[in-house]
């Protein structure tokens, strides 16, 4: 036997009882570090004779290889043998964690079907600030300074005169006065009062506002948009009273009142949005504001409406307290 068939016979049995990762460490050196045995027998290649060279050269070649291989086999089995160890601590027939699927919430998928539905009917989105004027909440809306509406007891006042808007009827204004006609958008957004709290109260809560301004301009596209929009939530068989009522800023103005057997509130109608014609009132304020005519009341007309999202989200979810809104509370929420 060759010596250096001796070299590999006596590498392979120390690296197969190589009991950890260490001694099979301590055995890679002791054969193929940079003065192992292995790498030896290299240096002494240089002396032999030359027509010695080939045959030892080859010889060397596959001990070398036949160590390394070796050494790559034991180290597999080390590192699998690691993991089945890491895995036989795991009970896999334990439950695992659950991953909880969130969801929207109520009053954010009411205003995302609103928004869709407006959408096909043209309107675009419109915004405003929630920390308003008194002129854009009630003096360009038509409502003068001895409304009860103004009381400092309806909402929040600053010190600086301003206050936390009480309807988002102010975007009809702040649109109007960077946009000509023709103008048809939704503005939905935060409104405040200083009311009470209960069951149908925040002094926080949602408004969509509408309005639509051009030539022509009738209540019957106003009943028909309304309508349409109301149906598309609601469902076809619903019904509608457009009931007189008086706004400051609108000249007809009217309640609208659903009623319909989806909402299992039985023969009761429901009132669900205010709406009218935009009055010239509004529209004077806004040019006075402009310095222009463009929105001559004897050329445009208007429609304006707006509703309680809440409300809304309410009646579709069936939730009969305001408050669950607001509360996060994850039995509340976890059942959208
Ligand atoms: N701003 C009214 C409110 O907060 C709702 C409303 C009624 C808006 C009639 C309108 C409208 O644009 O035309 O109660």
């Amino acid at each position: 036997m060759h010596p250096l068939e001796q070299l590999r016979d006596d590498a392979l049995r120390e690296i197969e009882s190589a009991h950890d990762e260490q001694s099979l460490e301590a055995a890679r050196v002791k054969y193929l570090g940079r003065s192992g045995t292995v790498s030896a027998w290299g240096e002494q290649m240089k002396t032999l004779a030359k027509e010695k060279k080939p045959v030892v050269g080859k010889l060397l070649n596959e001990v070398r290889n036949a160590v390394t291989a070796a050494i790559d086999s034991r180290t597999q089995q080390f590192r699998s043998q690691k993991e089945t160890g890491a895995l036989d601590k795991i009970d896999i027939s334990l439950p695992g964690t659950p991953h909880e699927l969130g969801a929207l919430h109520p009053l954010t998928q009411m205003l995302e079907r609103s928004i869709q539905i407006f959408r096909r009917m043209g309107f675009a989105l419109a915004d405003g600030p929630d920390i308003e004027t008194e002129w854009h909440c009630f003096d360009a809306l038509n409502t003068p300074a001895d409304h009860p509406a103004r009381n400092e007891q309806d909402t929040f006042y600053l010190p600086d005169g301003r206050l936390l808007r009480t309807h988002t009827s102010t975007v009809q204004i702040r649109t109007m006065e960077k946009t000509a006609p023709p103008i048809r958008i939704i503005a939905p957004g935060a409104a405040y009062r200083r009311d009470e709290i209960d069951a149908t109260h925040l002094a926080q809560f949602t408004q969509m506002e509408g309005l639509y301004v051009d030539e022509g301009v009738s209540v019957a596209d106003l009943k028909g948009t309304l309508e349409f929009f109301f149906r598309e939530l609601f469902g076809n068989d619903a019904k509608f009273r457009f009931r007189p009522h008086f706004f400051p800023f609108t000249e007809p103005s009217y309640e609208v009142d659903i009623k319909t057997s989806a909402l299992g509130t039985g023969d009761r109608w429901l009132e669900i949005a205010g709406c009218g014609m935009v009055d010239p009132n509004v529209l004077e304020a806004v040019n006075t504001k402009r310095g222009d005519r463009a929105f001559d009341p004897e050329k445009y007309t208007g429609f304006a409406f707006g509703f309680g999202l809440d409300r809304l989200a309410m009646i579709m979810s069936g939730t009969p307290d305001i408050r669950y809104f607001t509360q996060n509370d994850q039995r509340f929420l976890a059942q959208f």
